[in-house]
């Protein structure tokens, strides 16, 4: 064979990977094959691939005619909206998209230079874990990626779509990157399968069941996004690498936008209602504000007491945490606590503002949340916010009650710029709760406690739950109108552009961990 023929043969040979009956069935499943997702991840003919011609190493339990070319994996760099970004996807074709040494060895060199060059890494995952055939080769292979993952944590963004059975090692890796997207019904997340668990522990249970998106992106907070198809998941990945920046020590785009900076709405302040207990959409609030109503949610699903969102202002990315005062009265919990403190610290490893809206009663109080860790958990968010230097602005919409007064991007933790709207109420705890505590022997004695107990919460709220007493102190930098709300946050984000906040040095801190 002529050297020009022989390389056009490989190509072909590489392009097929598990060959086209293989190919027909991972269409049959309502997936993309490897390649076909690259295409619609990047930009237009802009995927550039490393490594096609690498084989699986010869094994006694492979035979030869199936090393495939490319070794179960397609590797290489391409662009998203013309920024560079490096990507590896798993073909499930080859093996069931397991992992073996060669297949390794590629994802590691797209991971190093991603380092190298600043840019963030994606992973389209679809494996069934460690090559069974190659033993111990493919634990040592994990292994390496996971050490790449975690030395890159923190510098470059980590993006990882789920879009098939993800099994043993393969979880580990997407679970160690920022951010973890599925799609229903054909992805899955498991570290033993159906089959292992109905062993070990005489469970039934369904692949869905197990690990399915909605499990992920509901009840375990694996999944931080879930899709209706790949394409969909595909465009949010893109969506979501144009909020991020390339890297730690690069600014996130700019994104020009029609909407003044100094727009007011007057919608926000008729936003919150009168009466304490009722509830509002936090969202509506962050849309009013924001660029152009537009934001992307993460961990839309799980612990929704509290939401997360890139957004921007004044075309730049921010990050955006609120209580959603439409689920258990946006009260701080476990879940919410974790939620939030991975994203304020995501936020604070890759310089982007973080914007923090309040409106929360407190902790949430029960046996269930501190035999659960409470303590050590809403220690996390109080970590994630004091250790952060970027840019911390705070309003506070309502209730900023207690401890979780203080957790939210208070000033004393370093917010650089605190305002209450007129309606916020900042005290160590709510009326009730405190005339109670406070009042507990007079009450008793009353003749008629409840008209009594009615006077004194009244009293209380006129000197403790209203922003002044705050502001007598400079705790909060200004009482502002609700609808001034954007331009006031835009002018503070302009005027800490040149911020410079630094830690002591260390090698690291030490964040209670535990759940
Ligand atoms: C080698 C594998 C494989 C693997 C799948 N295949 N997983 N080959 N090593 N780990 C092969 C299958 O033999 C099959 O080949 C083809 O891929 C497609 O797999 P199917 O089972 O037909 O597909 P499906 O029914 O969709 O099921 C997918 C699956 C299942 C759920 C992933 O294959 C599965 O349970 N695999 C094993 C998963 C697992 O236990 N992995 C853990 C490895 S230990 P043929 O030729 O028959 O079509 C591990 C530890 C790392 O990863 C630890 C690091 C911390």
């Amino acid at each position: 064979m002529k050297p020009r023929e022989r390389l056009a043969a490989l190509r072909a040979q590489s392009a097929l990977g598990g060959g086209a009956e293989r190919i027909q069935q991972q269409h049959a499943k309502g997936k993309l094959t490897a390649r076909e997702r690259i295409e619609l991840l990047l930009d237009e003919g802009s995927f550039t691939e490393l490594d096609a011609f690498v084989m699986a190493r010869p094994t006694e339990l492979i035979a030869d005619e199936d090393r495939v070319t490319g070794d179960g994996v397609v590797t290489g760099f391409g662009r998203i909206d013309g920024r560079n970004v490096y990507v590896f996807s798993q073909d499930f074709t080859v093996f069931g998209g397991s992992l073996a040494e060669g297949h390794a060895a590629k994802i590691c060199k797209v991971m190093d230079l991603a380092v190298r060059n600043g840019a963030p890494i994606i992973g389209l995952n679809d494996s069934g874990g460690a090559r069974i055939q190659e033993g111990v080769v493919s634990l040592g292979g994990y292994a390496d990626i996971f050490l790449r993952n975690v030395l890159a944590s923190g510098v470059v963004p980590q993006l990882s779509a789920i879009l098939g059975p993800c099994a043993g090692g393969a979880v580990y890796s997407p679970a160690i990157t920022d951010f973890v997207a599925m799609v229903r019904d054909t992805s899955y997340m498991f570290v033993t399968g159906p089959n292992v668990v109905k062993t070990v522990t005489h469970e039934d249970v369904t692949q869905d069941e197990l690990g399915g998106a909605d499990v992920h992106a509901e009840r375990s907070g694996v999944a931080h996004f879930e899709a209706d198809d790949e394409r969909s998941c595909l465009a949010l990945l893109r969506r979501l690498v144009g909020y991020l920046p390339a890297n730690n020590l690069d600014p996130a785009p700019i994104v020009p936008t029609e909407d003044p900076w100094d727009r007011e709405d007057r919608a926000l302040d008729d936003i919150v209602p009168e009466q304490a207990a009722k509830a509002y959409d936090m969202t509506d609030v962050i849309r009013r504000i924001v660029d152009e109503g537009d934001m992307l949610e993460v961990h839309e699903r799980w612990a929704r007491n509290i939401v997360c969102a890139f957004a921007r202002l004044d075309g730049r990315t921010v990050g955006v945490v609120a209580q959603q005062p439409m689920v258990l009265a946006g009260v701080l919990d476990i879940d919410a606590s974790i939620k939030a403190a991975r994203f304020v610290r995501f936020c604070d490893a890759f310089n982007i503002p973080l914007v923090t809206l309040v409106d929360v009663p407190g902790f949430l109080p029960g046996t269930a949340q501190e035999h659960g860790g409470i303590i050590r958990n809403g220690a996390k968010l109080l970590y994630a916010y004091a250790e952060a230097t970027v840019p911390k602005l705070t309003v506070i919409t309502r209730k900023a009650y207690g401890g979780a007064y203080d957790v939210m991007s208070s000033k004393h933790i370093r917010g650089d710029y605190n305002v209450a709207w007129p309606s916020a109420e900042i005290a160590v705890m709510g009326p009730e709760g405190a005339v109670n505590v406070v009042y507990r022997d007079e009450l008793a004695k009353a003749e008629d406690a409840d008209r009594r107990r009615a006077e004194l919460v009244a009293e209380y709220v006129e000197r403790f739950a209203n922003p002044y007493v705050a502001a007598a102190r400079g705790y909060i930098d200004d009482v502002i109108e609700p609808h001034a709300t954007r331009p006031r946050l835009v002018a503070a984000l302009r005027s800490l552009a040149g911020k410079r906040d630094r830690n002591p040095a260390k090698k690291h801190g030490n964040i209670p961990l535990r759940r």
